[in-house]
């Protein structure tokens, strides 16, 4: 039974997952069951329609996170700090509000992409072979096969299949250099880096707040664009306690 506060409504949500993996998982409250009487009526006003498509969305993220969860890929507290994140710096930015709601699906679902990975890559403890890195190199083109299916998701799509671009143009999928990679891509690819340096794995303890904050500020400029780092790290270092307890390591330790 898993708790999960819902990033886009602020509403807890219950998802159960009992039993083998062959089960069919349990679906959040807010899923798919109202479906055709969502998208269905004709007497609906603008407002209605606008509640609606909003709540299918967020139906829709729900569900796609309930599968990365499946597939064992660490979202949960993981993907909804992103997401907090992403907005912060996002705002610090002064970015268009239009963009806002992409770059927060962007963060919530950036790897959506590696459930196309097998298990044998993902979970494996040491290097990966060429072929393996190759293949793991799939997963933002994976993702965005996906969710440019989805009506409303088009833009957040783009930043998920450039999020491992890198500023000086030496990343993938496309080697797009500076501002050629959305705005979105480029803070998920500062914060989610520092969220996987802090954060311990089971064959790999998670790096100290000032070791990880060293990295962003040696690659500033190279992998990160520099003005995301410079938002982005004051509200790292100011949240370091609750960070680093999510993730899995004492401050103290870390310290
Ligand atoms: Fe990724």
């Amino acid at each position: 039974m898993l708790t999960m506060t819902n990033p886009l409504t602020g509403v807890s949500e219950v998802f159960s997952r009992t039993g083998s993996a062959s089960e069919a998982p349990s679906l959040p409250a807010s899923s798919f069951t109202n479906f055709p009487r969502q998208v269905a009526p004709a007497a609906m006003n603008l407002k209605e329609m606008e509640e609606q498509l909003s709540a299918l969305r967020t139906s829709l993220i729900c569900a796609f996170n309930q599968l990365l969860d499946l597939k064992d890929l660490n979202t949960g507290v993981h993907s909804t700090r992103l997401a907090e994140w992403a907005l912060h710096v996002a705002g610090e930015l002064s970015l268009n509000e239009s963009v806002l709601s992409d770059i927060e699906v962007a963060a919530l679902l950036h790897d959506i992409g590696k459930i196309g990975i097998p298990d044998s890559i993902l979970q494996k403890p040491a290097k990966l072979t060429n072929e393996e890195y190759a293949l793991m190199k799939m997963h933002p083109e994976y993702g965005w096969a996906v969710l440019r299916h989805v009506p409303g998701m088009e833009r957040a799509s783009l930043m998920i299949l450039h999020h491992h671009e890198s500023y000086d143009g030496q990343g993938y999928p496309a080697g797009l250099k500076g501002e050629e990679i959305p705005i979105g891509s480029r803070i998920v690819s500062v914060i989610d880096a520092f969220d996987a340096m802090v954060s311990s794995r089971p064959y790999r303890e998670g790096l100290p707040f000032e070791e990880a904050e060293h990295r962003l500020l040696q690659a500033r400029g190279t992998q990160f664009d520099p003005d995301v780092v410079d938002r982005f790290l004051p509200l790292a270092r100011a949240e370091m306690s609750s960070v680093f307890a999510a993730a899995g390591t004492s401050v103290s330790a870390a310290l």
